[in-house]
């Protein structure tokens, strides 16, 4: 595999992740948007990483091969003091390096931050049919919730998405 490198993003890296949010976003119907979807001011996506800097539960970490983004995970903890033990999670991997453990490494470093940021909860969405991250987090220890019906609209089909949970007070 190419060599690869796994860090934090910074500002400077805003365009490079909004080309990669547009590719990935093609690779697969199970992302928030498709192809040329992620259609955010460059500066909006400065403040989003400059906010990740500022709070004390979010991080979003990328993985670089060369200049190029190939994949990114984020856990985006909730602002308000009652729910500020807990995050969301997402994650994704370009196409060309998926089954390669990327996603793997990816979780086991946030799952490492999280604990360092005294995280509790980290919560999830996942289309009900997307088998392979439905495979990784169940590997890395999320359950189960819930199910929400008809979540998930892409390709003119409605599809349940499954809620899961990972606990680090456990
Ligand atoms: C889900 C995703 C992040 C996984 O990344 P990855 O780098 O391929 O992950 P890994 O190689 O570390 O692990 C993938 C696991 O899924 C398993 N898997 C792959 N395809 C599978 C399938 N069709 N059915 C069941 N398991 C599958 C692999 O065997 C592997 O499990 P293992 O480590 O126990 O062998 C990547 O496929 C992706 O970006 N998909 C598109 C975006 C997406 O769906 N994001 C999640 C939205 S909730």
């Amino acid at each position: 595999m190419d060599h690869i490198v796994i860090r934090e993003a910074e500002i400077d890296d805003a365009e490079e992740m909004i080309s990669y949010l547009n590719i990935v976003g093609g690779e697969s119907d199970h992302l928030m948007h498709g192809a040329h979807g992620f259609q955010v001011p460059v500066e909006a996506v400065k403040r989003r990483i400059q906010a990740s800097h500022d709070a004390d539960n979010s991080i979003i970490l990328i993985v670089l091969a060369g200049e190029k983004i190939i994949a990114r995970a984020e856990l985006y903890g909730y602002p308000e003091a009652r729910l500020h033990h807990n995050a969301k999670f997402s994650i994704s991997v370009r196409k060309d390096y998926w089954n390669r453990k990327i996603g793997t490494m990816l979780m086991t470093k946030i799952l490492e931050r999280a604990r360092n940021m005294n995280l509790r909860n980290i919560e999830l969405e996942v289309v009900a049919d997307n088998q392979a991250a439905i495979a990784l987090y169940r590997k890395m220890g999320f359950s189960d919730v819930g199910i929400y019906k008809n979540y998930w609209f892409a390709n003119n089909v409605y599809r349940d998405a499954i809620i899961m949970q990972k606990r680090l007070d456990d």
